[in-house]
């Protein structure tokens, strides 16, 4: 899957950009379900600034309040806590009818697609584009021409009872689509989909975000697609844990892959991995760590060099004894130990990082007995 990607994807910013004109704004926002005792928070502090033109994948656990999130997103159900700036518009403190408008700009994808029984493909289709000033004629040549792009083309009469599941879940795409929304937010929108349907709405929704500057949400647990996105934000109990640009993430995987201690793991391991990797900037002469501090973080080098140093209790300064540059990683003996660091390090040039936290270190090696070993044999030998 990673082999797939294109290598030469341009250089998307992963900073959000201070101007105003990101499609989806989240700051700090909390959500609760429920009252009194039963009251149970589903969603902390999450950030998230989507500018136009991006495809955002979600991944998580279930439960991890991925569709909580895209409802808030969606004005389908009301914001309590926190910024949720949708299109340009706040959506905390709107009422039911100001919600339902900002919905109609909107195209959603989701589980339960609520077609109408009663009408046929294309009538379903044609319902959502009724408030839009299209001519009949219009209408009609759209609606069949993205049903026919989704492979409905010979069910345009047909209604949904008549139809499969991934037949509907086409018809329910089309619907969201027709308008050409600049937002789109899409649960799950291949689970019902065999692998070819799955990737030609996906390149779909890919297009979309090239040809109209669209911004896409997406949730999926199908690892197939993921290398569409842009960025990929995972979940993982109401708090989003990581956010990393794909273009990232494939760079991280290609420096693992290099190094003795990853190359036997799995494509899919290098990815979670990857994926929780956070991106750390150090200027000339910066400590990433210190001597005896406690071990928090597993380093790979990005790009840059750095200097390790010890200080030895009967010497003046301490002595450089390694130079580590591209594709070294260093960090994992105090997380193997749990003894101190016990060494320094400091970047010798401005570098980037990717760290692994503790836990995430911890559930690597756990996941991958040959990870764990070939880490344990260098960590030895350091
Ligand atoms: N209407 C609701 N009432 C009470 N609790 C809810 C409600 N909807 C979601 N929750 C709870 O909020 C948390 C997040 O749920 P959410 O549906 O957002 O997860 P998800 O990441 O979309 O999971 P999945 O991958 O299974 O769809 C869960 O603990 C869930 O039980
Ligand atoms: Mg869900």
């Amino acid at each position: 899957m990673i082999e797939a990607v294109p290598t030469a994807i341009s250089e998307h910013v992963f900073a959000p950009s201070a101007s105003d004109n990101a499609v989806v704004n989240v700051d700090h926002l909390n959500h609760y379900f429920g009252d009194g005792p039963t009251r149970k928070q589903a969603l902390f502090d999450c950030c998230l600034k989507v500018e136009p033109g991006q495809l955002v994948i979600m991944t998580g656990p279930s439960g991890s309040g991925k569709t909580t999130l895209l409802t808030l997103i969606g004005a389908l159900r009301s914001t309590q806590e926190g910024v949720n700036r949708v299109l340009g518009q706040e959506l905390r403190g709107l009422g039911a009818a100001e919600l339902v408008n900002i919905r109609r700009n909107i195209g959603f994808i989701f589980q339960m697609h609520n077609l109408f029984d009663s009408l046929s493909s294309l009538e379903n289709v044609r319902m959502s584009m009724e408030l839009r000033k299209y001519s009949a004629a219009d209408m009609l040549r759209l609606a069949t021409e993205m049903l026919t792009k989704l492979g409905l083309g010979h069910r345009v009469h047909y209604k949904p009872r008549q139809m499969s599941g991934g037949q509907r879940q086409r018809v329910a795409i089309a619907r969201a689509l027709v308008n050409r929304p600049k937002l789109v937010l899409a649960d799950e929108p291949t689970a019902a989909l065999d692998k070819k349907s799955s990737r030609d709405v996906v390149e779909m929704l890919q297009a979309l975000t090239r040809e109209e500057q669209a911004t896409i949400l997406m949730v999926t647990h199908d690892s197939r697609i993921l290398d569409v996105a842009d960025r990929i934000v995972n979940f993982v109990d109401g708090r989003i844990e990581s956010d990393v640009i794909v273009n990232d993430t494939i760079k991280i995987c290609e420096t693992l892959k290099k190094s003795d201690v990853f190359q036997h793991l799995s494509p899919t391991e290098l990815l979670n991995i990857a994926q929780k990797m956070k991106r750390e900037q150090f200027g000339k002469g910066d400590a990433v760590f210190r001597q005896g501090d406690e071990g928090d973080k597993f380093y790979l080098i990005s790009e840059g060099e750095v200097d390790v140093l010890i200080q030895k209790p009967n010497e003046a300064d301490p002595r450089v004894i390694n130079h580590l540059s591209s594709g070294a990683f260093f960090g994992e003996k105090a997380l193997l130990s749990g003894d101190p660091r016990s060494a320094s390090i400091v970047a010798t040039v401005a570098t980037t990082l990717y760290a692994l936290g503790k836990q995430d270190f911890q559930s690597a090696l756990a996941a991958s007995g040959s990870f764990n070993e070939q880490l344990r044999k260098v960590a030895f030998q350091r």
